[in-house]
């Protein structure tokens, strides 16, 4: 390619890439498959590895991250980004709305109001319709610039398509991790032995600061936006505002609404209280704002905060109750978690007993003593937690707690490394719940999936010394299963079932389920397709293991280390003895045509020609994608005989084309 040829090309891929990422993220609709997207992306990636100087400002490879950042600039904010006076009562409320009229002598006004979304305030800027700065509140005077971390939020446009546009604008909102990417991490994380985040608010606002963008967008942030800034923006209320925003394709919270008096926001805070629990976020409250912007101007703004504007917090629920303990719970990987052991108390709906106390840290910071009352409350999440406790009815002989210094499991003294806020037991070897939760770690349905164990059968088989690794449970014989209480002919029977069924999990599973550190789901399937066995992932050196995809040093050494372990070695060669997979079937599907070119396709029931995993496939090699359920984005759904009634009716709701196996067969030619 000739450099005018290349710089063309770049460009096409670009534009071709936003087109398809903004059809998807902010259209929910796809017209090329996933592998075809892929393509074009890897493309891209590497014309701009071989051409740097011809990467374009808005380049979609951005979003995939790979900038590191050591230091991030610290910039003026043009607008100071100031915070929102709040209430907690409608009398409080009554008196803004009174304060709001008084200030406009008597004009009539509207509200807009909004939900206040739990996360990190971000400023964005735009110059020629590109994405140029993203600055965080800072101290609202100053900010640092984490502009590459935040192109990697994929509902945020990097160039906006619209040719009516202001010169100069700037777009404000708030950043977050969706509540259900937060649980998935933590998940994630525990599976590996890395501690969890406490909440999802403190998780968005450290991983926009994390140096490595690549790390940033696999947390997969998202954005609200909710306040335009400028000087050419050409409108007089915030609902057109908003609505303009919205024209540009910027992410707004379709939760807004406009109330023409107080009434009708009691109404909407009323509305909102219980439901915001079903949104995709955390919220805390409601913003309410002057519609009218000539009106916010006349009403202006204190040292803090506009006078044309508050939050309305709703109440978190929260109780008293006695903390008459604590207990302390050794996982897999030996982290201690103490629990505060409660009075039972109603909350929400149901009786707490118990609430997770994260840390001896946190233990310090609440101050807590046995014997105290402490507010306990349930946020967004289900676990509840303790806020605080009740000074006013401390009973002052009580004592701070000191936390336990060896494991309440084994006795072996605990070990605090440097850099970490758990404790933990180092008795990998003799600890009872290590032990356990290295077998439950391995069933579980991500690894080998035998649904005919349980953890309690797994306690019991230790305890009878019949089991201590893994491995053992391929020797276990009926004999020695009918020795576990409850256990007859049937259940016996079922249980050796299971276990035997287990050997046809796939390598990438059994990597998984054999518990190396920091090694979760998704790295245990890079490693797998990378290494492609068990035995060339165990010669790999250090250096090969950081060539595979998602490797980093902490994973490589991690690894490493694993099998160097003569105890895992025997582990592993006996697993193998006992006929698991090592090896990994995966292939890259090879493209036959692209008859189905992006479509969609859910398939239900069964089929004269084909098996169901075979039809899967025929989709794919021609350019189709396979989606589990019926939504209004999907294109087809191919019927076969038997197919479920529910997922029928949903598409003919939906106007989502039912298609037979034959009609199917016609889309092919
Ligand atoms: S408007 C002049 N709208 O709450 C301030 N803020 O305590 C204009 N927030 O820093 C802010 N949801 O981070 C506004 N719908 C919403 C909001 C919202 C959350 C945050 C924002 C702000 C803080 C104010």
């Amino acid at each position: 390619m000739t450099p005018p040829e290349t710089r063309k090309e770049i460009q096409k891929l670009t534009d071709q890439i936003n087109y398809h990422n903004n059809l998807y993220y902010q259209k929910n609709k796809s017209e090329i498959s996933d592998y075809e997207f892929d393509q074009l992306l890897e493309k891209l990636i590497q014309l701009e590895k071989d051409f740097p100087e011809l990467k374009l400002p808005d380049s979609p490879t951005q979003r995939v991250g790979g900038t590191i950042t050591k230091e991030f600039p610290n910039v003026a904010h043009e607008y100071p980004m100031l915070s929102l006076g709040n209430t907690y009562s409608a009398e409080e409320l009554k008196d803004f709305d009174s304060r709001v009229a008084k200030g406009l002598d008597g004009e009539p006004y509207e509200y807009f109001c909004e939900l206040k979304f739990d996360g990190v305030s971000i400023s964005l800027k735009y110059e020629n319709g590109m994405l140029t700065q993203g600055i965080t509140r800072g101290d609202g005077v100053r900010g640092d610039d984490v502009i590459a971390n935040v192109k990697t939020i994929r509902t945020l446009p990097l160039k906006i398509k619209s040719k009516n546009i202001p010169h100069k604008f700037e777009v404000r909102g708030e950043v977050f991790l969706p509540k259900k990417n937060f649980e998935l991490l933590n998940k994630e994380r525990e599976d590996i032995g890395e501690e969890t985040y406490a909440n999802a608010r403190n998780t968005a606002s450290g991983t926009l600061k994390m140096q490595d963008s690549a790390e940033v967008a696999k947390r997969k942030l998202d954005c609200y936006l909710y306040y335009l800034l400028g000087e050419e923006n050409n409108v007089e209320t915030h609902e057109e505002a908003i609505k303009k925003m919205e024209s540009w394709e910027f992410q707004v919270s379709p939760t807004y609404k406009k109330c023409r008096n107080i009434q009708e926001v009691l109404k909407y805070i009323e509305h909102w209280e219980e439901k915001r629990n079903d949104l995709p976020l955390e919220t805390d409250g409601v913003v309410i704002k002057v519609n009218n912007l000539s009106q916010q101007r006349q009403l202006g703004f204190t040292a803090k905060s506009p006078r044309w504007a508050i939050a309305y917090k709703y109440k978190a629920e929260s109780v008293s109750t006695r903390l008459n303990g604590i207990t302390y719970q050794v996982g897999r990987t030996g982290a201690v978690t103490p629990v505060a052991e409660l009075e039972p108390v109603f909350l929400a709906g149901t009786t707490v007993k118990r609430a997770s106390l994260h840390n001896a840290n946190e233990i310090e910071r609440l101050d807590l003593r046995i014997g105290d009352y402490v507010f306990v409350e349930k946020g967004g999440e289900i676990i509840p937690k303790v806020t605080s406790v009740d000074l006013a009815r401390r009973d002052e002989k009580l004592k701070p707690v000191s936390y336990i210094t060896h494991c309440p499991e084994c006795g072996t003294e605990l070990i605090r490394h440097e850099d970490e806020a758990n404790h933990y037991c180092p008795n990998e070897k003799g600890c009872r719940p290590q032990i356990t939760g290295r077998i439950v770690h391995f069933i579980q349905r991500k690894a080998m999936d035998i649904d005919s164990l349980g953890e309690k059968t797994i306690e019991q088989l230790f305890d009878l010394g019949l089991v201590k690794t893994p491995a053992d449970l391929y020797d276990l014989n009926k004999e020695e299963v009918l020795r576990l209480e409850g256990f007859k002919e049937l259940s016996t029977k079922n249980l050796l079932k299971g276990i035997e069924a287990s050997k046809a999990a796939s390598f990438e599973a059994v990597l998984f389920a054999i518990g190396i550190r920091f090694v979760g789901k998704t790295v245990a399937e890079k490693l797998a397709r990378h290494f492609k066995s068990m035995e060339n992932l165990m010669s790999a050196t250090y250096e090969q293991l950081l060539e595979a995809p998602e490797v980093g040093e902490k994973i490589a050494q991690s690894v490493h280390h694993f099998f160097e372990q003569k105890e895992n070695q025997l582990e592993i060669s006996r697993l193998k003895k006992a006929g698991l997979q090592f090896e990994s079937s995966f292939k890259e599907p090879e493209k036959i045509s692209n008859a189905l070119g992006g479509k969609s396709f859910v398939i239900s029931g069964t089929f004269q020609n084909y098996e169901r995993d075979h039809l899967k496939e025929v989709i794919v090699a021609h350019g189709g994608k396979v989606l589990s359920s019926v939504s209004g984005k999907l294109d087809f759904l191919v019927a076969g005989e038997n197919t479920g009634p529910a997922k029928r009716e949903k598409a003919e709701k939906l106007g989502v084309k039912i298609i037979s196996e034959q009609e199917f067969e016609q889309l092919l030619k």
